[in-house]
């Protein structure tokens, strides 16, 4: 079987086209326009790249983007003060901490100190308890994407066997969360899972979120399943440096109904969903 490739690239491009579509309507019958706050704390240069991404995303959609970039060794307080200045900016509707926070800094206290209905990233406490309790919650964008394509590909998900190989705050858990309340039967798996191939041989739905690069072959796969690769991981490979996902694509594809590709898979639909969410939060504050 070769599987069908999820082009996540093209599924962003068209979730930005219907936000663009809703942030021009807001503009032209409210007179209102979405703003995102987006706060980088240091010069991590990964983060850099993300950051930039998500401006120019930001103002490709016809929303405001307002960037605060502090020094690495910018204290608790000012950050706080910072965000709280942000809560009661209402021309800002989304406001996003870029993580990691340097050592110094509690990223949970940073995190809830954001207003819930501007915390964009689904992060706060509030948010993580709405969700679990399958209220209406701020989502966070990498697993919101990732349900976006597996609802396009799969259409109803009930009663599917999906594995989520890892656990993070920021994907493992909503993710599982989210497939529980599409009345997926969930498992969580990570690095003591015992007998992890077996595991994932069981699963419709393989969500691989490990952040090990190509971890998870064609072995773990059950033929047919739709493989979701989370993992971004920069390697050396024939002196280049290459952007791999957590799953090993080739042998993967071999074996599945369909796989999303990195580059060009999860990666784009989280800034799209982010767009997605300042959109909403604008919405819900206005009515
Ligand atoms: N760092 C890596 N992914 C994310 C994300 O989705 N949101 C934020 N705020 N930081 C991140």
């Amino acid at each position: 079987m070769t599987a069908t490739v999820i082009d996540g690239k093209a599924f962003a491009a068209r979730v930005r086209g219907q936000v663009a579509e809703q942030v021009a309507r807001l503009k032209a019958e409210h007179g209102l326009v979405p703003g995102l706050a987006v706060v980088l704390v240091g010069e991590d240069p990964a983060s850099q790249v993300y950051v930039g991404a998500k401006g120019k995303q930001t103002v490709e959609v016809g929303m405001i983007s307002v960037e605060h970039k502090l020094p690495v060794d910018t204290s608790e307080a000012d950050l706080l003060a910072l965000i709280a200045a942000l809560n009661a900016d209402a021309k800002i509707h989304g406001i996003l901490v870029q993580l990691p926070l340097p050592s110094h800094l509690n990223s949970d206290l940073v995190i809830n100190s954001i207003d819930p209905a501007k915390d964009v990233d689904g992060f706060h406490i509030s948010n993580v308890g709405l969700l679990g309790t399958g209220q209406k919650a701020m989502v966070p964008c990498t697993p919101l994407g990732c349900l976006m394509m597996l609802r396009a590909h799969l259409g109803k998900l009930s009663g599917l066997n999906a594995v989520v190989v890892g656990r993070s705050n920021i994907v493992g858990k909503p993710m599982a969360q989210l497939l529980l309340g599409e009345s997926c039967t969930v498992t969580i798996a990570h690095s003591r899972t015992r007998d992890l191939a077996a595991v994932c041989r069981g699963a419709d739905i393989l969500v691989a979120a490990v952040g090990r690069p190509e971890m998870i072959t064609g072995d773990y796969v059950k033929p047919g399943a739709t493989v979701i690769d989370v993992g971004i991981n920069r390697i050396q490979r024939d002196g280049k440096t290459r952007l791999v996902g957590d799953v090993d694509y080739a042998s993967a594809a071999a074996v599945a109904g369909a796989i999303t590709p990195v580059p060009g898979g999860v990666g784009p639909m989280t800034i799209a969903c982010l767009l997605a969410n300042t959109l909403t939060a604008c919405c819900r504050e206005n009515g």
